[in-house]
This record gives C-alpha cells, structure tokens and sequence, in this order.
C-alpha cells in the first residue's frame, strides 16, 4: 500500500518570538560593539545629533528609544530635547544592564560617547548621570507600544536585528511609526543587508537583511519628509556579513 509522502520542509524562517532576548549577551555585546567608539558609532552620533538640534532643549516631553537593549548613546542623544525618554526593552539582560548604569552610575566606557555627544550639543547636561536622569527603563517590545503616546521616537538596529521574517520586519517599522503621535519625528538607524548573525561565538540570532530599497518601501507609504543615508561597513567590528548602516529620519504624517 502506498504511503503519503510528507511534504518537503522549506527552510525555517526565525521570527521574533523564536529568539530568547531574555539571554541577549550583553558582556559580549558590550565588547564587540561599545566599549571603545567606532568609526559607525561617531557617524550615528553626528547623524542623530543634527536630528535632535533642530528641536530646542526640554521642547520634547516624551521620547521612545525601542529595543534600547545596552547602548546608552541613543539615550544621552535624546536627552538633548527630551524631558522624559523611556527606554523600551523585552530583554531582562538589557534591562538589567540599563539599570544598574542608572541606578549605580555609567561605565567609564562611557564617557568618550558622551564627550561627542555634548561637543555636538552643547546643550546636553553637563554630566552624563544628569542626561540619563530623565530615562525611564521599561519592560516590553514594539507590540506592546500605544498609539501616538511619544513625540519622538528612535530605533537603532533593532527591526532588522530581531527577525528573519520580512514581513514582521515590517510590523515592527510600522509599531515604530505609530509610537509617536501625528506630527511626531522618528530617527533610526539599521545594518544593511545582514543576515543572521552570532555574538562572540554564542547562538545565532534572527535578521533581515534590508537596503535602502527595502526600507523606502517600508517608511515612504506610513511617513512624510523620509530621508535615508548611510555609512560606509566598519571594518573595525566583528564580521557581522552587513555592508554598512543605513540612518532614516521621518515624521508620522498628520491627520
Ligand atoms: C541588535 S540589539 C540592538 C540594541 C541597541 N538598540 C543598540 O543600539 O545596540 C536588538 C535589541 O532589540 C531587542 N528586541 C528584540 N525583540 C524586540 C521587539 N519585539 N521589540 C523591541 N525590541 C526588541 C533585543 O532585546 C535587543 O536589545
């Protein structure tokens, strides 16, 4: 008697769920990415700073940073307008990192970003404990976020770092979007083109490798005044297969 064939499995697509953030590598993240300032890092910082310099000191009473996980330079960039900056992050790991270097004081490793940071914006705090005192950490995720409750909003390598699933890359973008209110400024930055990759030896954790065809397609139809640049691939970090980093601004359109 014939058997049924099973149908032929096609690769398995990792989406966000799939991943534990609870055991983001933070140490090793830290090491690999931010404990000494890379050439990517200085070209964010400048980016995001002419981005927030157009707003005026304490103007912005909420800020979103999504998916902050360990880096504090989107958090001490955002202090530069913002009263208020939740830093929103699924990760216990993350959190836990975040908060000690509220509650205990930053790293010294620190210190350089925030130099750069405060060169570019004088009107930062004078200290980086006084910026971060305006940060509030939270747990969640971009599903977890309600509509419009931010005036501003950043998201550094988080919808392309978290799933292989093009289309939740897209949910996650469009989260990002609907965070800030009508009228409200988004600014972003993503790997380009990286596939899946390891953190010092350990898993794999899920990407989407996305191009600046592929976020336009995303931002053009859901925002106005979409703007996309990028930075050449740092060779000073890991090889993790990106070929540069592409940084966004844009507005949620108004009603
Ligand atoms: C590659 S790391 C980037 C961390 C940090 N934003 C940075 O600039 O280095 C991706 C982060 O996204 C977080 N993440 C994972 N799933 C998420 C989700 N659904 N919503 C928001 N953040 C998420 C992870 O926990 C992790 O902290």
């Amino acid at each position: 008697m014939p058997t049924a064939r099973r149908p032929a499995r096609g690769p398995t697509v990792r989406r966000n769920r799939d991943a534990d953030w609870n055991a983001w590598p933070v140490d090793a993240y830290l090491a690999e990415n931010y404990r000494r300032m890379h050439p990517c890092d200085i070209g964010v910082i400048h980016h995001h700073s002419a981005f927030y310099r157009t707003s005026a000191p304490g103007s912005v009473a909420r800020s979103l940073e999504l998916g902050a996980g360990p880096n504090l330079y989107p958090l001490m960039l955002a202090a530069g307008t913002a009263r208020r900056i939740d830093a929103l992050e699924p990760g216990s790991a993350g959190r836990d990192y975040l908060r000690r270097q509220l509650e205990h004081g930053p790293e010294d490793s620190w210190q350089p970003f925030y130099a750069l940071c405060r060169a570019l914006d004088p009107t930062l705090p004078a200290t980086l404990p006084e910026a971060l005192a305006r940060v509030r950490v939270v747990a969640g995720g971009a599903g977890d976020l309600p509509d419009g409750a931010y005036d501003t909003a950043s998201m550094n390598f988080v919808a392309e770092s978290v799933t292989e699933d093009f289309g939740e890359f897209t949910s996650l973008c469009e989260a990002f979007v609907h965070a800030v209110r009508p009228g409200g400024r988004l600014v972003a930055s993503f790997m380009e083109r990286m596939p899946s990759y390891r953190i010092g030896g350990g898993p794999v954790w899920p990407a989407c490798p996305v191009d600046e065809t592929a976020l336009r397609a995303v931002f053009a139809p859901r925002t106005t005044g979409l703007r996309i640049s990028r930075l050449a691939k740092d060779r000073t970090l890991p090889e993790y297969g990106d070929t540069g980093v592409l940084l966004l601004t844009a507005e949620r359109p108004a009603p």
